[in-house]
């Protein structure tokens, strides 16, 4: 089954039937809301809210591990994850889709991993993840293509055949939040190779690889990021043109869905 978490502008898939709604508790904590199973393109879908019903959410708390171990457990083994950018790279305008290739962490102190070692937990289940939880083992796992090649290759061709303005590769830059970059922070990301810069991006696209699930991104770009163009940033702006892509996004899920 595909997932879909939906971030800031995108709380369900209205259209979708509902099939059902599941709430699911994890060993690490309650997701962010209940799991919505929905029909798009006859094939059953998991929709998850990233913030939470009513933006309860700030992307520094928004329980990523929980949200991820729901999804795992709900039989998702495809995750698509839907968020707002502000664009660093020149070529980038607001309304145009990035399908992101890369990332860079610039988050503090998130819990980004299942695997602590000595804090091992209690979780029931003979796969080789619960073994591995409950035996306290340390696991790093590789993230030299982070973002699953197929599920990316899927996506562009389908932004191509909607003829949407997309750029096939782009790296995501992500910050702790919930405030937005200084110029500086913005002019420094860009030396250090990011082309778009978001709050939620990591550890979601780590923690679902470390469940050996497939992750793709794909994000809208709803503001040039701080200093790139002279006015100031307002969370409404990026509300707002996501509410304007959310027909759009509609479209470019179905499709996806269906591919
Ligand atoms: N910075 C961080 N996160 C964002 C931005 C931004 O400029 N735009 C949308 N999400």
């Amino acid at each position: 089954m595909i997932g879909i978490i939906g971030g800031s502008g995108l709380y369900h898939l209205e259209g979708a039937g509902t099939v059902k709604e599941v709430s699911i508790s994890t060993p690490f904590g309650e997701p962010s809301s209940s799991i919505l199973i929905l029909e798009v393109e006859g094939k059953e879908v998991a929709f998850l809210s990233r913030h939470g019903k009513g933006h309860i959410y700030p992307p520094h708390l928004v329980p990523y591990r929980a949200n991820i171990w729901a999804l795992k457990e709900l039989g998702v083994s495809r995750i698509l994850s839907v968020s707002a950018v502000g664009g660093i790279k020149e070529s980038l305008s607001p309304g145009d889709y990035v399908v992101i290739s890369d990332f860079i962490d610039l988050t503090k102190g998130r819990e980004s991993t299942f695997y602590e070692g000595i804090r091992s937990r209690k979780v029931d289940g003979d796969d080789l993840v619960s073994r591995l939880l409950r035996e306290g083992k340390v696991v790093h796992i590789d993230v030299s293509e982070a973002y699953c090649p197929q599920m990316r290759g899927v996506l562009c061709a389908v932004l191509e055949r909607l003829k949407l303005s997309f750029h096939s590769q782009g790296v995501y830059a992500c910050t702790e939040g919930p405030r937005f970059e200084t110029p500086s922070e913005i002019r420094a990301i860009k030396i250090l190779g990011g082309d778009v810069v978001g709050m939620t991006g990591y550890p979601e696209v780590v923690l679902s690889r470390e469940l050996s699930m497939c992750y793709a991104s794909i994000c809208v770009v709803t503001n040039p990021a701080a200093g790139v163009s002279k006015h100031r940033l307002t969370s409404q702006e990026v509300i707002e043109l996501m509410k304007r892509k959310e027909e759009e996004l509609k479209k470019v899920i179905a499709e996806f869905v269906k591919s």
